[in-house]
């Protein structure tokens, strides 16, 4: 029986972004939704990426270069890395899917939550043994305690999503050498400027037990695309490529990202953009009764509310057509966070003006 969503039904969204769902709420077209549930860039996509798609539409009459040579290439140069360190992926999600049965060949893997469900998923389905790392929230920024196991995966995420907390490169360094496989997803690094940025990359080529994995799709703005990429030892990378698809990018999306990554003047645009939006945002949700944001050095806050947040989320929707994310898909975080992106500042405005006035008895 197909049952339409509810706001009290037991369909929701285990992932931010799904504006139908929104919509079909509050009767509204998804357009009209302003999201905050997902942690895009609101200054996307370049307008370098859409010339391109669009000059090449043709290409669609042709397969994609199953070696994604020019993209690997552009990865390349952007990185120093040799090209066959480097795998692109239909969004980081499907390489999470071939980390997951990397990692579930190991005695276990080590998992700091909350996390991303998408890690759930891919473990899951390979049957992947997982040992919960819990952060002490209450600790700013929020960092786990991680305790060694020779045979055993360690699945981090930097910047952590959702906290927004961002860890050392140096607190990652001596993971290298207690666990078997270490994979940092660092599909929110790119929104920190370039010497702030807290990258294992580099130790790469040193360590044949890393994964780092990136995605486009949060920078760029471009979640419609699905493009990622992994950068690792090529023994792990061509064991994925004999278990995965041909063609799992298509042909726009392999343009579409060589442009985003020439794409200068519109990196730059995003690192002049986020630390004032970021510090604006969550000084004006310090304001707001009942809520407390954690620091972030991402462009999404978590945030502490004492008023439940799928009413939060409810009245939010009802009166403004505003979507936020419920944190109920992560269990440690339950009904007590939610979580926003940051966005322009005059959307930043509206958000804190709509939550002010739920927030209002
Ligand atoms: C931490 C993290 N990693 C990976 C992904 C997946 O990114 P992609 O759109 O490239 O599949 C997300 C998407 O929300 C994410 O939050």
């Amino acid at each position: 029986m197909v049952t339409s969503p509810s706001l009290s039904g037991s369909y929701r969204p285990t992932h931010g972004g799904n504006r139908n769902w929104a919509a079909q709420l509050v009767d509204c077209k998804p357009e009209e939704i302003l999201d905050f549930s997902a942690s895009i860039n609101p200054l996307g996509p370049p307008q370098s990426v859409l010339t391109e798609l669009t000059t090449h539409l043709q290409n669609l009459t042709a397969y994609p270069d199953p070696n994604y040579v020019q993209l690997r290439l552009a990865l390349s140069n952007v990185h120093n890395l040799p090209m066959d360190w480097i795998l692109p992926g239909n969004g980081a999600a499907e390489l999470l899917t071939w980390i997951g049965r990397e990692l579930a060949q190991l005695e276990a893997t080590y998992l700091v939550t909350p996390a991303f469900a998408d890690y759930q998923r891919s473990l899951k389905a390979f049957k992947a043994k997982v040992i919960p790392l819990p952060m002490d929230l209450a600790t700013v920024p929020p960092q786990p305690t991680i305790t060694a196991s020779a045979n055993c995966g360690l699945l981090l995420n930097n910047p952590h999503n959702p906290t927004g907390a961002l860890t050392q490169r140096e607190e990652i360094v001596p993971y290298l050498e207690q666990f078997a496989l270490v994979v940092v997803d660092e599909a929110f690094m790119d929104f920190l400027p370039l010497d702030q940025q807290q990258s294992v990359l580099d130790l790469v080529l040193d360590c044949p037990n890393l994964i780092v994995l990136r995605s486009l799709t949060k920078f760029y703005s471009l979640p419609g695309l699905r493009l990622g990429y992994a950068i690792g030892h090529p023994d792990h990378l061509q064991r994925w490529q004999r278990w995965r698809d041909p063609w799992p990018v298509n042909t726009l999306a392999e343009v579409a990202a060589i442009a985003a990554l020439k794409d200068r003047p519109f990196q730059q645009k995003t690192w002049n953009w986020l630390p004032p939006s970021r510090d604006a945002l969550i000084a004006g949700l310090q304001k707001l009764p009942g809520l407390t944001p954690l620091p972030s050095a991402a462009n999404f806050l978590l945030v502490k509310t004492e008023i439940p947040s799928p009413q939060l989320q409810r009245d939010l929707l009802k009166a403004h057509q505003i979507l936020i994310r419920d944190c109920l898909s992560f269990p440690e975080l339950g009904e007590n966070y939610f979580r926003v992106a940051v966005r322009l500042p005059k959307e930043n405005d509206q958000l804190l003006a709509a939550l002010a006035q739920a927030l209002t008895p």
